[in-house]
């Protein structure tokens, strides 16, 4: 299978492209940031080989057993068709654990919300999915402003949930239930929703 199981999405200023191993070299110095990587297990990739590597693993789309549906998307700036991050997505049983990532250059233009959000939808849509889950270091302020202002509300607290580069860390868990935004959408004035190509 290849990544295709992720579909092109786009929303008003990004376009969600499935990840694949071709555009590993242009993904590469974005995430070279180290502040990025404060919160996260991940480090910045060692090389682009490496990176390259990663990708094609990606690209199954699946667990090895096949129970899980692995979506990753690739986000690029529709003007400058440059790439800000990427935003993930495990699938299980209608369930899906969210996670997103987006270039330091890139921070502080909505950007996150609006590639997330044109997720979410996709996966509501064209997945089936019901539920969604994030789980976020306690002290990762910028990532947990963004779950509330897409609507999720924090379910629970674990201490010691992770260790990231040696040291314990907490992390809270936060749940969005899909009806819930179908309610939230009508509200809402310009949409960040995608539309699929
Ligand atoms: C978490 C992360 C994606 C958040 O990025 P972000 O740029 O803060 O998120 P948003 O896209 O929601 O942008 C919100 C900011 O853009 C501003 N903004 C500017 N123009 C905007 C627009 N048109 N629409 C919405 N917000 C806009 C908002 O006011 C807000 O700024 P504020 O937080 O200072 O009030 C980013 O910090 C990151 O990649 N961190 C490293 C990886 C990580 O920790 N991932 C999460 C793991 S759980």
């Amino acid at each position: 299978m290849s990544a295709e199981a992720s579909i092109y999405l786009e929303t008003e200023r990004l376009e969600l492209i499935p990840l694949a191993e071709r555009f590993a070299d242009e993904m590469y110095d974005g995430l070279q940031s180290p502040e990025l990587y404060e919160y996260i297990a991940d480090s910045p990739p060692p090389s682009p080989e490496w990176l390259r590597e990663r990708y094609r693993r990606l690209e199954t789309g699946r667990s090895s057993d096949s129970s899980e549906l692995w979506l990753n998307w690739l986000v690029r700036e529709k003007t400058t068709r440059r790439f800000v991050g990427h935003v993930q997505a495990t699938v299980k049983a209608r369930s899906a654990l969210v996670a997103y990532l987006l270039f330091l250059k890139a921070g502080g233009a909505g950007y996150a919300r609006e590639a997330v959000a044109g997720m979410l939808l996709s996966l509501e849509r064209d997945y089936g999915v019901r539920e969604f889950v994030a789980t976020v270091h306690a002290q990762n302020q910028r990532s947990i402003r963004l779950l509330e202002r897409l609507g999720f509300t924090r379910r629970s607290f674990t201490k010691n949930a992770e260790i990231i580069r040696g040291e314990p860390t907490d992390e809270y868990r936060y749940v969005l239930n899909a009806t819930l935004r179908r309610v939230d959408r009508t509200d809402r004035g310009s949409s960040p929703f995608p539309t699929r190509r």
